[in-house]
């Protein structure tokens, strides 16, 4: 089989191996959309007798990190046809993959699973968690109402897609596990096609403002339905971004004000919810936590010099990777707050962990002494207790974006 990138006229036949693996037929408008997102040069195909059997690409995106931001490579598109399944097909493409990663130097590379039994064996750790939840507006009370600075307004898509990109990008700074989204992301989401409102509305945008500075948007779909003549509409608040608690908590305020809704859903919320300590009775939100983003470190040294660290620290880590093992090693990081180094080092080890779970702590969330409990990594427990200082922040990581 050989494996190659395809050329724009080729992605029809591309992504007819999505529809065939991932069980849906893709209209030619939804094509067309993602044909202006992909990136044709990072595209990977896999070619078995003249048919395309498997395919991958990547997003180039910058992911904020604990104080700063470092290139990462977004694996998108896999799948591989049913009649090709368990031959290795996978496997090659995640080495085309991170040959590409490690040219262009980036120093993670990133995905969302369809399954989560998939990537941890190529060195994937689950970076980030969220949740989605749902709760009758009936049960919705807030404890405090003092009001605000500013106002709500509901406002058109034109000025939503003028003013949201900034909103985002600003809250992006300061937020581990925010990706950069570029004006061809801003656009294919604004495109709202009718497929990709599952029976609701097209998108609704409702602007947080102080002094005319947007603090905080919600972009949300409703569906209208009565029953008997009871009114029992739905509202599904997509994405919620702000920049200060005011601002969140006047969005959310105005998510439960409208008339005729009965239930209130969300999509991917941070797990750390500020709505759940502002309502009286939290228990009524129901919800369900789950992995988001994925990371791996392509380039240990360059990885972990680019974050910081809660606190001061020097720790050495001998990385066991089974997919890349020229990638793994011994490591010696001294960092803080401040800043941080680590290069190769011949020390002895503090700590042992496989590739995944370096992945998983990476952003600041998760706990090496859990997976130490796992048997997954090992150390004394000061060295345990050390790096899980270090390694925390005072910002649960989150993403808000799907590719
Ligand atoms: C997931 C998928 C891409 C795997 O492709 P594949 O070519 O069969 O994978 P490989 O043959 O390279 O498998 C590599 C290893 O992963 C394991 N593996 C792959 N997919 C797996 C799955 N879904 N569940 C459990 N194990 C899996 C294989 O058993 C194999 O293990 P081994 O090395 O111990 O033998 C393919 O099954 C698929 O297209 N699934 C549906 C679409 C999808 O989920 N895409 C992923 C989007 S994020």
């Amino acid at each position: 089989m050989d494996i190659r990138s395809i050329k724009p006229d080729e992605f029809r036949a591309f992504a007819s191996v999505w529809e065939r693996t991932f069980n849906f037929d893709g209209k030619d408008e939804e094509l067309e959309l993602e044909a202006k997102v992909h990136e044709f040069d990072r595209s990977i195909v896999v070619v078995d007798d003249g048919d395309f059997v498997g395919t991958g690409g990547a997003f180039s995106f910058d992911l904020t990190v604990p104080g700063g931001s470092v290139p990462a490579a977004g694996l998108t598109a896999i799948a591989v046809l049913p009649t090709h399944r368990r031959r290795g097909v996978l496997t090659s493409m995640m080495r085309r993959h991170f040959a590409d990663v490690q040219a262009r130097k980036e120093p993670l590379a990133l995905l969302r699973a369809s399954e989560s039994v998939i990537y941890g064996r190529f060195g994937y750790g689950i970076a980030t968690h969220e949740a989605s939840w749902e709760i009758a507006k009936r049960d919705a009370t807030f404890e405090l109402d003092p009001g605000t600075p500013g106002r709500v307004s509901l406002v058109g898509a034109d000025r939503a897609r003028r003013v949201l990109p900034d909103v985002y990008a600003e809250a992006a700074r300061t937020s581990p596990g925010f990706l950069s989204r570029g004006e061809a992301i801003w656009n294919h989401m604004f495109s709202d096609l009718e497929s990709w409102r599952g029976g609701f509305t097209a998108n609704r945008f409702a602007l947080y403002e102080e002094n005319g500075t947007a603090l905080g948007y919600l972009r949300y779909r409703a569906k209208e339905t009565w029953e008997h003549n009871i009114p029992k509409n739905e509202i599904l608040a997509s994405e919620l971004i702000a920049l200060t608690p005011v601002a969140e908590s006047a969005l959310w305020h105005f998510v439960f004000s409208m008339d005729l809704v009965e239930t209130i859903r969300t999509q991917n919320r941070p797990t750390q919810e500020l709505l759940s300590v502002l309502l009286s009775d939290s228990r009524r939100l129901s919800g369900r936590r789950v992995d988001g983003l994925w990371a791996r470190l392509m380039d240990v040294p360059a990885a972990l010099s680019a974050r910081r660290y809660r606190t001061e620290g020097r720790i050495v880590i001998e990385v066991d990777d089974r997919f890349l093992p020229e990638q793994g090693g011994r490591f010696v990081l001294e960092g803080g707050p401040d800043g941080a180094e680590c290069k190769r080092t011949t020390d002895d080890a503090d700590l042992v962990v496989d590739a995944a779970v370096l992945g998983s702590r990476y952003l600041g969330g998760g706990s090496f002494s859990l997976y130490q409990q796992a048997g997954r990594v090992l150390g004394s427990p000061e060295a345990v207790r050390l790096a899980d200082t270090m390694f925390s922040w005072h910002v649960e990581p989150w993403c808000p974006h799907y590719f």
